[in-house]
């Protein structure tokens, strides 16, 4: 028997530390119960902070350095809140009204100055390559997506499908850069798609060619007559809940010898994770698939490459946002969001201050970004 099958073994009987899916029924359960009093401080910390408990950022930044590599390094199923995350569910994507309404609905004029509305390059809620040198974040945006060109091999004349396209901006910035590329996009936020409708009556933007058509919808229901020459989908499959049907999908839109391109946020733990905190105030149903997950759903279609991006890049990013989100503080409160601002701002602030230290947490090796380039299986 080798070292690491002995050690897998111990761990088997041994509850909270390493590997949740290899448990014995009485460490699993075990496991599970700690988890909910994890989940309980985790909130009773979150909620005394959005209900006006002052503490300097400092204070939550060192909060989150010391406990997020411990939990991530030794107890990464303590990161598995609810046992659905630990698994797939029954519906593609999850939870899309709720999330709509939390987050992708909200005030645009709140989101867009928060991730930045440019010329070219529009609100994009996903990570920026920073790795390469950029300068700021319109920049690293751009890499980004000269990235996604480059691994998804886009060539001029490519027919696309952007599965959860956001604002246009990948659209938009690929259009820019091939005269002949076609694009469709899918988007279930009414704002979003108003957003896109705006730009397709602007002559400045690429999404004014007849080049580019957008459906407002939901991916579960997401049915295209055209076969595409490549899928890409980016920040998107967190609020995906069943891969299986997800890729069965994908793979009845793709052409023969098409390619899909699947960019994630992504764990190198061995169950995927989320928590209570952004399920309840943030991205409701939404998972972060363990980087295996996506290859290891391979029925209808087969990773063949795969990459993992460093969570560094993606830190970077949510400190931008966090910036942008603070110096926007005088148009941001006069929006209306529901609830009272103090409160919105306080809930948003400790998500963006969490996840710029989450993703720098272990040097950015546990909790980065993945990409999946995919064909028929
Ligand atoms: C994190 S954003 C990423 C957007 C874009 N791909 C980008 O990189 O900027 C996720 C996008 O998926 C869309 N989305 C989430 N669930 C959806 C669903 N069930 N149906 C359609 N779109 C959905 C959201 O409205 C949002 O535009």
């Amino acid at each position: 028997m080798t070292s690491t099958s002995v050690l897998e073994n111990i761990e088997k009987y041994i509850p909270l530390v390493g590997d949740v899916n290899i448990k014995t029924p009485l460490a699993y359960k075990t496991s599970r119960g700690a988890v909910k009093v994890v989940n309980a401080a985790q909130m009773a910390v979150a909620e005394a902070y959005i209900n006006g408990f002052e503490v300097p950022d400092a204070v939550l930044r060192s909060l989150f350095d010391t406990f997020m590599p411990i939990l991530f390094k030794y107890f990464p199923s303590l990161l598995a809140p609810y046992d659905w995350v630990l698994k797939e569910t029954d519906h593609l994507a999850e939870g899309s009204r709720d999330l709509m309404k939390l987050q992708y609905d909200l005030p645009q004029a709140m989101l867009n100055t928060m991730l930045g509305d440019g010329k070219l390059i529009y609100p994009k809620y996903s990570m920026a390559l920073w790795e390469k040198g950029a300068a700021n974040l319109e920049q690293a945006q751009m890499q980004m997506i000269d990235d996604v060109i480059e691994k998804l091999e886009i060539k001029d004349g490519d027919n696309i499908l952007d599965f959860g396209c956001g604002w246009g901006c990948v659209p938009n910035y690929i259009l820019s850069k091939f005269p002949n590329v076609k694009f469709t996009g899918i988007n279930l936020s009414h704002e979003q798609c108003e957003y896109m409708r705006g730009k397709m009556q602007d002559p400045e933007s690429y999404l004014s060619s007849e080049r580019f058509t957008l459906y407002e919808g939901d991916l579960n229901d997401a049915f295209f007559d055209t076969k595409f020459d490549k899928i890409l989908s980016i920040g998107v499959f967190c609020h995906v809940g069943n891969l299986t049907k997800a890729f069965q999908k994908l793979a009845s839109f793709l052409k023969e010898d098409g390619k899909v391109f699947i960019h994630i946020i992504t764990v190198r733990t061995p169950n995927n994770i989320s928590s209570v905190y952004t399920h309840k105030y943030i991205f409701p149903h939404g998972r972060y698939w363990n980087f295996d997950a996506v290859p290891s759903h391979n029925k209808d279609l087969k990773t063949i490459e795969r990459w993992y991006l460093n969570g560094y890049n993606y830190s970077t990013t949510f400190a931008n946002w966090l910036k942008n989100f603070d110096d926007n503080q005088a148009t941001n409160k006069q929006l209306d969001y529901g609830i009272e601002y103090a409160k919105f701002r306080r809930i948003w602030r400790f998500y963006l201050l969490w996840f710029v230290r989450n993703f720098a947490c272990c040097n950015g090796e546990y909790n980065g970004n993945g990409q999946f380039l995919l064909t028929h299986a």
